[in-house]
């Protein structure tokens, strides 16, 4: 099985050599992901993705969706009703949210998607026109004033006028295990007490068994499927099930996939971070692809540059939008330990750290991704079999697939994203579904065939 390494030495030439920019734009990615696949060859598939208000599992599944009226509602899909409408339903959505903090924020966005296949990988393309002036690059940032060190930053929604964050491009995958996703989808996971959604108190989460103070020791509600809950339907955040009988779920595959290409905090090491929604959004086993880079005890940084590979130490704030410089701190790549004498006032860390995945956690480390001219590329490499069953969806050639896609983009967070309609991918030639994957050659596994360790 091919490993990517992130060597000192092959990163520090990176960095050197100032390779972030391309014939193809600003490389996100500090190391090369890109599979060399003709492009040309896969079909484009359009879809236009809207913005999805405060619809929520219980709102679709309640009287006041007009589509429950439908006898067979439970049968079909969200597009075998509104095919062809989620422009419109991004517009009336938008219109009656409170939005006064994003006044500009569009209804909907329309992405350009390819998805193609080989013998081990399922690649998904997506080129967008990001709102964000640059592709963003700093997400929790920590500033150095007056001798102390503060984190600083926020999404757009809560910092409006100078807002600091990442963008994120989601994908969500089910075989068929979990009840009713292949026609609600990513709706499945969204309901009301999460956060920016009617939020449950700190308090109220805190004390839940499984989920709180004692269990997962969470203090929001986040995504969660409602076979996790006690009863289905209505407002169910805090009808948690036991421990044994989500674990019994979990075993029996009822868990969707998710994992996450994040702008900061995982396309520097040319991943995304793998993750899977049960009770909550959690981590798949193994270690993640970032970090905290503070050392909240302390209250300073656990890192700064090594200057020795990048030619500094910190940052200025011109920098974040300096596209000849690469700014992600890559845990024992780039970084050293932290001395203050080297530190001005007035200069910035990257508050999150960048580090190679370990275990199931770890498992999508071929994501490239580019910027160029306000438009965004990611080109997702997912092993159809991670290997990892126990928190992946296993796909195979052949087989067909639920899919649910969101982009956070202009700096986003929680619901302030585009959302596709729930649709099916068929694997390579013959399989059926909605979309139906281009088989090519495998390319990442021969040009790297000798280097396989
Ligand atoms: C069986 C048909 C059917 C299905 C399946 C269905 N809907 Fe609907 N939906 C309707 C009808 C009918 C309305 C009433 C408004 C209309 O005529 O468009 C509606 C209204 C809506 C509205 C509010 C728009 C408005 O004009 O009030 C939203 C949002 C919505 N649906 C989302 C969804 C989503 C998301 C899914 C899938 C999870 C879904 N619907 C599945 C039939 C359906």
């Amino acid at each position: 099985m091919r490993k990517i390494t992130f060597t000192r030495y092959a990163l520090a030439a990176a960095f050197v050599s100032g390779t972030a920019f391309s014939a193809h734009g600003y490389n996100m990615s500090v190391n090369d992901v890109e599979p060399d696949i003709d492009w040309n060859k896969v079909p484009v598939v359009e879809k236009t993705m809207f913005f999805p208000g405060l619809i929520t599992y219980d709102w679709i599944n309640s009287p006041e969706h007009k589509g429950t009226l439908n006898k067979d509602f439970k049968t079909k899909t969200c597009t075998h009703c509104h095919q062809g409408e989620e422009k419109a339903m991004g517009e009336m959505l938008i219109k009656h949210d409170r939005l006064d903090t994003m006044a500009d924020k569009p209804s909907f966005i329309d992405v350009e998607f390819q998805f193609a296949n080989d013998d081990e990988n399922l690649y998904v393309k997506a080129t967008w026109e990001t709102q964000s002036p640059f592709p963003a690059r700093m997400h929790d940032t920590l500033l150095f004033e007056n001798g102390k060190w503060t984190v600083i930053g926020g999404d757009r929604g809560k910092n409006p006028y100078t807002p600091i964050y990442e963008d994120r491009f989601s994908v969500m995958i089910d075989d068929g295990s979990v009840d009713q996703f292949t026609q609600q989808g990513c709706w499945m996971s969204c309901h009301r007490g999460m956060r920016d959604i009617g939020q449950a108190t700190k308090r109220d989460v805190l004390a839940l068994d499984v989920i709180g103070f004692g269990g997962l020791n969470k203090k929001d509600v986040r995504k969660y499927l409602p076979d996790t809950r006690t009863e289905r339907y209505g407002v169910n955040w805090d009808k948690v099930k036991t421990r044994d009988q989500i674990d019994q779920l979990k075993e029996g595959g009822k868990f969707v996939d998710l994992m996450q290409w994040r702008s900061t905090r995982s396309a520097p090491t040319g991943s995304a971070d793998d993750g899977y929604v049960l009770e909550y959004r959690l981590s798949d086993a193994g270690t993640t692809v970032f970090t905290w880079n503070l050392d909240r005890t302390a209250g300073q940084p656990k890192y700064m540059y090594d200057k020795s590979v990048t030619g500094f130490y910190a940052l200025n704030k011109a920098d974040f939008t300096d596209l000849n410089m690469n700014i992600a701190m890559i845990e024992g790549v780039n970084t050293m330990s932290y001395d203050p004498s080297k530190i001005e006032d007035g200069q910035y860390l990257q508050g999150r750290l960048n580090r190679q995945g370990v275990g199931s956690a770890g498992d999508n480390s071929q994501v490239h991704s580019s910027w160029e001219d306000g438009k965004y590329t990611v080109v997702f490499t997912r092993k159809l079999d991670t290997g990892n069953p126990e928190d992946d969806k296993i796909m195979a050639v052949g087989g067909t697939y639920d899919f649910n896609i969101a982009i956070h983009d202009g700096q986003t967070t929680t619901r302030f994203h585009h959302v596709t309609f729930p649709f099916t991918v068929g694997i390579g030639d013959g399989a059926t579904g909605d979309v139906v994957t281009t088989p090519v050659k495998s390319p990442i596994y021969d040009k790297h065939r000798g280097e396989t360790q």
